[in-house]
């Protein structure tokens, strides 16, 4: 995109954002709710596009516009619960308070592999915030992108027509890397939200921060599971096939490694590699596929190089056969100690096996990696759930126990630590961070006591 239309869409976003400021924060929540109907009415056509862009099978597609529907209810409901708290001051007839105000524009950079959901959490609480929202989609997913728009700009004129300025609270820059630079050294930005690699998050928050930007990274994972002697090892099973391999392996949240009890690994295995070798892998758009092809040839190849290298260090790897083109058998692969290899996050369906003995080991490989986004638990023991939630436990932001790292709702925060870049997006209280808090000291007496009981002249 050239500079100076980039540079009128944050203009225009700056100016209908000041008129969106004033709006009653329940009305801004009355137009997601319209917004959520649309998304209602295009789930299928949405859903298309994250097929052909994303190469999601249909029921993911389906989930993920669901997912940002889910966002609309979320919002709709918080746009009348932004609350501040009341604070008792320590001087009389004095009243401290906390007020929420709009941010003003919130930048929003999505990744291929969410290109609806990641973009509605963002979206949809910057709105009942009173934000504006400038949108740098991924590039390979174009189509996601332009249908969102088209849902968001049916929703604005159904509200308000024939005045369609609100269209403008969505605003979409085509680019790649030069464009996500130019937001995030722009300090007409006043949050920038960026979900996409470590690497795409380590280059852009130093530029964030030099400006001392606000920003919000939800970066890679490198996401595990222990299975305990504990376990129900059936719902184990399930719980890894839908992590490990659904989306392909591209989620952020994807299981990518796996750590076993001694006494249940090799029965874990025997039922994971049978699993495996049943699941059907192929054309995203076959209704009986479950494993669609990855992104590009170039993510297939790096998962194949990958599977070189684990090869080369003695370890025995199950599957990772090439379907065709960038469609590959999701692999197993059993790694006998957490090398680097394992502590990188590959976007493919590779799982790592590894062993161990008792849960204090198990906790310490789990954590000896640098991401931090999702972790999980298999186990029925009481005391093993809860040490893994403990101060003792994972070091991540999510953290499940008898479920998958992936597929988390929307109600909770999203996001996690470290190299994952300390983001919450989503649920909970994200919404906090798309408003300014200012704390606010209201003196309704008639004299002017100074707080820590200072004397200045009387
Ligand atoms: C992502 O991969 O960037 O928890 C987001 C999940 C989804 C979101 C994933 N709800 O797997």
């Amino acid at each position: 995109m050239n500079k100076n239309d980039y540079d009128s869409i944050i203009e225009r976003a700056k100016s209908i954002q000041k008129e969106w400021r004033t709006v009653p924060a329940p009305k801004r929540g009355e137009v997601i709710r319209v917004f959520g109907n649309h998304l209602r009415q295009d789930i299928e056509k949405i859903g298309t596009a994250i097929m052909k862009d994303a190469k999601k099978i249909h029921a993911e597609a389906i989930g993920e516009v669901q997912e940002a529907i889910d966002m609309c209810d979320f919002a709709v409901g918080l746009s009348r619960q932004l609350y501040g708290l009341t604070i008792q001051s320590e001087r009389p007839e004095h009243k401290l308070q906390e007020v929420y105000n709009p941010l003003g524009v919130v930048g929003v950079i999505t990744a291929f592999n969410f290109p609806c959901a990641v973009w509605a959490w963002n979206h949809c609480i910057a709105m009942v915030c009173g934000n504006s929202v400038v949108w740098k989609g991924s590039p390979k997913a174009k189509n996601v992108t332009d249908s969102c728009k088209e849902a968001w700009d049916k929703a604005i004129s159904e509200c308000f027509f024939p005045d369609t300025k609100f269209k403008d609270l969505l605003q979409v820059v085509d680019g790649d890397k030069t464009e996500a630079e130019w937001m995030a050294d722009d300090s007409r930005i006043n949050l920038l939200s960026a979900t996409g690699s470590t690497a795409m998050g380590k280059a852009l928050a130093p530029r964030v921060s030099a400006r001392m930007g606000k920003g919000l990274y939800e970066l890679g994972g490198n996401n595990g599971m222990i299975v305990s002697k504990h376990a129900n090892i059936d719902l184990a099973v399930r719980g890894i096939v839908f992590g490990a391999v659904g989306t392909a392996g591209q989620r952020c949240t994807t299981l990518r490694r796996l750590i076993v009890h001694t006494s249940v690994y090799d029965v874990l295995l025997e039922k994971l590699k049978s699993a495996y070798s049943s699941l059907p892998v192929g054309d995203n758009f076959k209704e009986e596929t479950l494993v669609g092809p990855l992104i590009n040839q170039e993510s297939a190849d790096r998962m194949l190089s990958v599977l070189e290298q684990a090869k080369a260090k003695g370890y025995t790897v199950h599957g990772g056969e090439v379907v065709e083109g960038c469609t590959v058998r999701p692999a197993i692969v059993e790694a006998t100690e957490q090398c680097d290899l394992v502590k990188t996050e590959t976007f493919a369906p590779i799982l790592y096996t590894m062993k161990y003995q008792d849960l204090d080991e198990a906790i310490d490989i789990h954590n000896a990696v640098p991401q931090g986004l999702s972790s999980c638990i298999f186990t029925d023991n009481v005391q093993e759930a809860e040490t893994f939630t403990s101060a003792v436990g994972s070091d991540c932001g999510i953290v499940n126990i008898n479920i998958g790292p992936s597929g988390a709702e929307i109600g909770g925060a999203f996001g996690g630590e470290k190299d994952t870049g300390g983001g919450r997006e989503s649920g909970s209280d994200a919404w906090k961070q798309y408003m300014r808090r200012s704390t606010v000291t209201i003196n309704y007496g008639k004299s002017l006591p100074l707080a820590q009981g200072i004397k200045f002249g009387d």
